[in-house]
């Protein structure tokens, strides 16, 4: 059924196009397949050609994910004492997250919607605690590696903290020494990954709680991605460097037990070491006349779908289910890591201290190739691969499901390398242009305005996804998208020549 065709979809559009709620309500089972058909161009993440977004154990486990989500469907978290199952069920799934990471008797935290927010209540916490013990600081700071998640950055533009990012090593981990060196008087938290999203490595967890131990200063550890996954890698015998609550000078930590915690989504945890920190992530208003107001968290109606989903889906599972499906994903990153070093012109990045599997050019002065080109022949062949930047790579998170899959991802891989050594201009055609130029133009704010301008589009009147191979056609996509539309191998060239320059300048600078 298309969207043209459909009477369910057809009668809630006005003379425009645009959706209103129909005169009458539809039947419920048409609308059911409608639903179904909207999703048949989605990424298909149920036969593993998706290597991130979608954490998936099976189809038993999700129909029983669904039954608990749906118990507590219509239940509000909002208010413990109207619902106590679900203030028990938080609790609970806060203590089983708080053990899993060594936290103490002591240790304390809420659920939260997702590790954006785990991130962001971190933040302000810290903010807040800061106004407390040191309100001299008037500008508060977040020193933090650059590989740090984007919600950082997110949190800092939300509660006017100022960020002071730190270059990683060659090794993608953060560097324990210009950290040190950033840490200054309006430090008010430090933060580091295990393990960061882009590479998969754990910072030096150890090292840098030493410092911000030495200098009393909050330490986060965001494990959003990796809470749930490393204490089982570990669990396998793998050696790890220490990330957690074991560590004396980490304050809090984000784990999500909607990643490899295998729930339903909207379900995180932010952890604090005790109650004088998560102290200051509370809300409450006394004198509204809507009544007293006590918020733990941001939203203000809390969902128990995603409370319930996370409390069944670790009960459920248990050590050994957790354990079991972990021993598969390592497999299966461990097969995808060989394959692709053993592919002329492509490598791995990073340690292997998770199941991510970042694959980028061979270095510089080999048979590299264009990477975004790479990533463009194999999304033509289905399987959804992210890009990322600096350095140009693809990102892979590995999970057991993705295991049957990696012999034809690695097939693929191989052919889309000769391919685009075949076809040299593929790097200036379609998407592999627009990343690759988009990641190299110097001035990140025209950028971040043609990006901003694409926003507008898709969440403007008409709300329409774009097509980004046909970014910057329009009129309205902004100067970096017009501009690298029309002059797309051109403006490569001369970005390349910027880099070119900016390297040589810069080892000349550190030459010194
Ligand atoms: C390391 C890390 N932190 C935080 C997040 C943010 O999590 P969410 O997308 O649930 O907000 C992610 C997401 O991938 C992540 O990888």
């Amino acid at each position: 059924m298309s969207d043209a065709t459909s009477p369910t979809t057809t009668a809630a559009t006005t003379s425009r196009g645009r959706a209103q709620i129909p005169a009458q309500g539809a039947d419920r089972d048409a609308l059911l397949a409608a639903m179904q058909d909207m999703r048949s161009g989605d990424a298909d993440w149920h036969g593993g050609k998706t290597w991130s977004m979608v954490y998936f154990i099976g189809e038993d486990h999700h129909a029983f994910l669904k039954q608990a989500h749906n118990l507590f469907f219509a239940e509000n978290g909002l208010n413990p004492m109207a619902f106590q199952s679900l203030k028990r069920m938080e609790s609970e799934v806060v203590q089983m997250t708080a053990g899993m990471l060594n936290g103490g008797r002591d240790t304390v935290g809420t659920m939260t919607s997702g590790g954006t927010e785990s991130i962001l209540l971190a933040v302000k916490a810290a903010r807040d605690r800061a106004r407390r013990t040191r309100p001299w600081i008037l500008r508060p700071e977040l020193v933090a590696p650059k590989t740090i998640h984007v919600a950082f950055d997110k949190a800092c533009h939300y509660f006017g903290v100022k960020p002071r990012y730190v270059d990683v090593g060659p090794d993608f981990r953060a560097d324990v020494a210009a950290m040190r060196k950033a840490i200054g008087r309006n430090t008010v938290l430090v933060a580091a990954s295990a393990p960061q999203y882009p590479q998969g490595v754990i910072d030096p967890i150890e090292e840098l709680g030493e410092i911000c131990q030495s200098k009393n200063l909050p330490f986060h550890v965001d494990a959003c991605f990796g809470g749930f996954i490393l204490p089982w890698i570990e669990a396998l015998g793998h050696e790890l460097p220490t990330f957690d609550f074991r560590v004396p000078g980490v304050t809090s930590m984000s784990a999500d037990v909607h990643k490899f915690g295998y729930a339903a989504k909207g379900a995180s945890v932010v952890l604090y070491r005790d109650m004088t920190y998560l102290r200051h992530q509370f809300f409450v208003s006394t004198d509204w006349p809507g009544g007293i107001y006590a918020s733990p968290s941001m939203p203000g109606t809390r969902p128990g779908g995603p409370i319930a989903a996370a409390w069944a889906a670790l009960r459920s599972i248990g050590r050994d289910g957790y354990i079991a499906h972990t021993r598969e994903a390592v497999a299966a990153a461990q097969e995808l890591r060989a394959g692709v070093n053993g592919i002329v012109g492509l490598q791995v990045l990073g340690a292997a201290h998770s199941t991510v599997v970042a694959i980028g050019a061979a270095s510089a002065g080999s048979e590299g190739v264009d990477i975004y080109a790479v990533a463009d022949v194999m999304q033509e062949r289905g399987w959804s691969v992210d890009r990322q930047q600096h350095p140009a790579c693809l990102h892979c998170t590995v999970n057991a499901h993705n295991r049957p899959q990696v012999p034809g991802f690695l097939a693929d891989l191989t052919e889309a390398v000769a391919h685009v050594r075949a076809h040299p201009e593929l790097s200036s055609e379609g998407n592999a242009a627009m990343y690759g130029m988009m990641a190299k133009v110097p001035v990140r704010g025209l950028v971040k305005l043609s990006v901003q301008k694409v926003m507008e589009g898709m969440y403007g009147p008409d709300g329409a996804v774009p097509d980004l191979s046909q970014l910057g056609a329009g009129e309205d996509d902004g100067f970096v998208l017009s501009f690298i539309h029309k002059y797309g191998d051109r403006v490569m060239e001369v970005l390349d020549q910027v880099d070119g320059l900016r390297a040589s300048i810069g080892g000349r600078l550190r030459g010194k």
